[in-house]
């Protein structure tokens, strides 16, 4: 652990004795390092009376890419469906800037694409819905999906239904659909899990490129150690439930990262040191 460059704020608090006051709820919020976007503070999470995540706090950094490792059934989609609204908590507060997610913009990217993306609409509209619900002009709509589909490349016919796509082309066209409202924070969870190699390695290097230049502080759950350190500003390892904060590993290899990242000495020493926490976790 010592030899760890572990990284401020990642530790999961040691239970306060006594009481605990207003005022010192308010100073954990207030204890987090510069830069940081998301607190998560005293998240509590049980199902049918086991308790997942007890009295949890994490802080996620500003317009950085962390990636979610941990073992089977930890509780990694559950963590990223509470910070992201989508699933209910027992106990505790998550704030992003200090507002709640109501008032933030997120985007969230599915395993399972053939059942995120809208079978009755073509790619092109599929990537267009979620502007509907923003006050923009016709121009400004198109300008966004544009220069979305300049960031990616995108050699695909939009004219197409998902049906008519392959696997890993409905998942770009979620990606993109879930990036078109100019998130401020991105939600993955495993996103490429289901697809061919190829695919993936497309869109990790197109995703890493649109998500560093725009800034998006981002959650990736990824069950594969090198894509989860190879897109990763911040390897953040979960322990078995009840679940808390094993270890937060920093990466800070240059960009754009690509398959050859993985060859270099950094990548391997990152990589390791992710999978000696992980293994000692698993074995517990
Ligand atoms: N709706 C639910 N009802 C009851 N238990 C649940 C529910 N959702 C999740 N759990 C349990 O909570 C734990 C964490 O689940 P979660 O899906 O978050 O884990 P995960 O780390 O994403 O797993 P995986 O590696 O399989 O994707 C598991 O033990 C799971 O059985
Ligand atoms: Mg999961």
């Amino acid at each position: 652990m010592a030899r760890l460059k572990l990284l401020p704020g990642g530790a999961t608090a040691p239970d306060a004795p006594g009481t605990v006051t207003a005022e010192a709820e308010k100073d954990r919020f207030r204890a987090f390092p510069k830069g940081t976007h998301i607190t998560v503070r005293g998240l509590t999470k049980r199902f049918e009376g086991s308790t997942l995540y007890d009295g949890f706090d994490l802080d996620i950094p500003k317009g950085k890419i962390v990636s979610v490792f941990g073992p089977n059934g930890c509780g990694k989609s559950t963590l990223i469906n509470m910070i992201s609204g989508i699933l209910p908590y027992d106990a505790g507060e998550i704030l992003f800037d200090g507002k709640d997610v109501r008032e933030t913009r997120i985007g969230y990217v599915f395993q399972n694409y053939r059942e995120a993306v809208f079978p009755w609409l073509k790619a092109i509209d599929n990537i267009r819905y979620p502007l509907k619900f923003l006050k923009l002009s016709r121009a400004e709509a198109d300008a966004r999906v544009d220069a979305l589909l300049a960031s990616f490349d995108v050699k695909i016919d939009l004219a197409r239904y998902p049906y008519q796509l392959s696997g890993g082309q409905q998942q770009l066209v979620s990606i993109m659909r879930a990036l078109v409202v100019e998130p401020e924070v991105l939600f993955l969870d495993e996103p490429f899990s289901a697809l061919d190699y190829e695919m993936t390695l497309f869109l990790r290097d197109r995703l890493q490129k649109v998500l560093v230049e725009r800034k998006v502080t981002t959650l990736l759950v990824s069950h594969d150690l090198d894509e989860a350190v190879e897109l990763a500003d911040e390897v953040l390892l979960l322990t078995k439930k009840p679940t808390r904060v094993a270890a937060r590993i920093a990466y800070d290899a240059p960009r754009p990262r690509t398959a050859d990242t993985t060859l270099t000495e950094d990548f391997i020493r990152v990589k390791s040191e992710s999978l000696e926490i992980f293994l000692r976790e698993v074995r517990k």
